[in-house]
């Protein structure tokens, strides 16, 4: 298991990032900027090896520099939509796997997978014409794909029925989901594939983001009982994503291997049981990217409202929308502009420039505001926002005509601006008066 420090030991000042200066960062690429730490992405792509495929869920971090560096580790990629298919080609993937049996004498690993709960007409395009594997999450899904690519093999993303997530909003499993397919439809769901002439060679499930270990587990024995219900067309199994990572302080990493185990047994009795060998997958988006990622902000206004300090920052929601959309937490810290930090530290609550009251990136499920101790700072200092590598950048928006930040990763404590900040031009583009 990974030994890095917990969450509560995270220093709450700090003058770099990956050994590259956060002030010089800022300076050369302003702010709010995103950067992420190659050795951290690196680092967790390697805790996961003793699976046979690591399928990076992009949605989390989907940046091409991002992508070819997962590559360059031996990851493949999940892929929601027909963007997503085409970062994962622009990064190298390759659209189908190669015909044949891998060299470790498992099924061939495709390259990318589609997974999702509809086609629109030009995500059915795409995979019909590049050959790329489809994860059904609805039934429909399988006659549409029949009907443009005769005689594939299909994945069937199953909902076993219960789920779990950080959220409410994050939990993709139970009836108050609408992923995947109903484990109750399996039968009538085996009988549309057989009458379209589709084969059913993967079965996958996720039950949601940011949940427990103890949760997670609970999927192996479900899946076991989906995959005695389609049987020997399987070649591939999917643990799904969800993994959780350390945000607040106390929080410390899970322990993977035994989670591991856990699957690496319930393949092995599916192996048995169907006489050949199966192919294990997990597929994790935030575990690969959260740690990596930063967002260094520059502190613009310091008030009192009443009995309150705020602390405003040029960031907002547009930038990282966890804290407004779930309450979300993330470590903080300030790397003072003169490099003498106030020896003081005080509650504040941090928001930004958005004519929003939710622009509060120290706020509880429910938009409460909340406050965070941190070193006494002035206008000028700049203050990072930590664990924001996973669904930070791609969930930003233009609101309030905001231009997305920059991207920068930094390897070998050398920086490489990988998105360069949107321009006023980029803002108006295809917009006519
Ligand atoms: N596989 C599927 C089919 C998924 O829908 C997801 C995430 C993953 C894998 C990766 O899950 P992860 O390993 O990252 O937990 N915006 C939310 C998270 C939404 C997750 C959506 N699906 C957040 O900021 O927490």
């Amino acid at each position: 298991m990974p030994t890095d420090r917990a969450a509560t030991e995270r220093p709450l000042i700090r003058d770099t990032i990956a050994g590259a200066s956060v002030a010089d960062l800022a300076r050369e690429h302003g702010t709010p900027l995103y950067v992420y730490d190659a050795d951290t992405i690196r680092r967790r792509c390697r805790d996961l090896a003793a699976w046979d495929t690591v399928r990076f869920a992009q949605k989390a971090c989907s940046n091409l520099a991002v992508l070819a560096l997962v590559r360059s580790e031996g990851v493949v990629v999940d892929a929601v939509s027909t963007g997503e298919i085409h970062r994962a080609l622009a990064a190298g993937y390759a659209p189908h796997a190669a015909p044949g049996t891998a060299a470790d004498g498992l099924p061939p690993v495709h390259p990318i997978v589609y997974t999702a709960d509809i086609f629109d007409r030009e995500s059915l395009d795409a995979v019909a014409k590049l050959g790329i594997h489809v994860n059904c999450g609805s039934a429909d899904m399988i006659e549409q794909l029949a009907d443009r690519v005769p005689g594939a093999a299909i994945t069937l993303r199953v909902n076993p029925g219960f789920g779990h997530g950080h959220s409410q909003k994050t939990n993709t499993g139970g009836e108050g989901s609408k992923h995947g397919i109903w484990h109750g439809d399996i039968p009538e769901v085996l009988r549309r594939a057989e009458w379209a002439g589709l084969s059913v060679s993967g079965l996958h499930m996720h039950i949601g983001s940011g949940t427990d270990l103890a949760h997670l587990a609970e999927v192996a024995g479900a899946l076991e009982r989906v995959a005695g219900e389609i049987g020997r067309s399987l070649t591939t199994i999917s643990a799904g994503g969800g993994l959780p990572v350390p945000y607040k302080p106390g929080e410390v990493h899970a322990d993977l291997s035994g989670y591991f185990q856990l699957w690496d047994a319930a393949r092995k009795r599916l192996e048995d049981r169907f006489g050949h060998r199966l192919r294990l997958e997990i597929e994790p988006g935030r575990y690969l990217t959260a740690e990596s990622g930063s967002v260094i902000t520059e502190v613009r206004a310091v008030k009192k409202q009443g009995g309150r300090k705020y602390l405003l920052v040029d960031a907002g929601f547009n930038t990282l929308a966890r804290p407004v959309l779930y309450g979300s937490y993330h470590p903080m810290s300030l790397c003072p502009r003169d490099g003498a930090a106030a020896a003081t530290t005080e509650e504040v609550a941090v928001g930004g420039p958005l004519c929003e009251s939710g622009d509060i990136f120290t706020q509880t499920d429910g938009g409460f505001v909340a406050t965070r101790s941190l070193p006494t700072a002035r206008v000028g200092d700049y203050l990072v926002i930590e664990i924001a590598g996973a669904y930070g950048f791609v969930m930003a928006s233009n609101y309030n005509s905001k231009p997305l930040p920059a991207e920068v990763l930094v390897d070998g404590g050398s920086a490489r601006l990988v998105r360069r900040r949107q321009t006023p031009e980029d803002l108006v583009r295809g917009e006519t008066v």
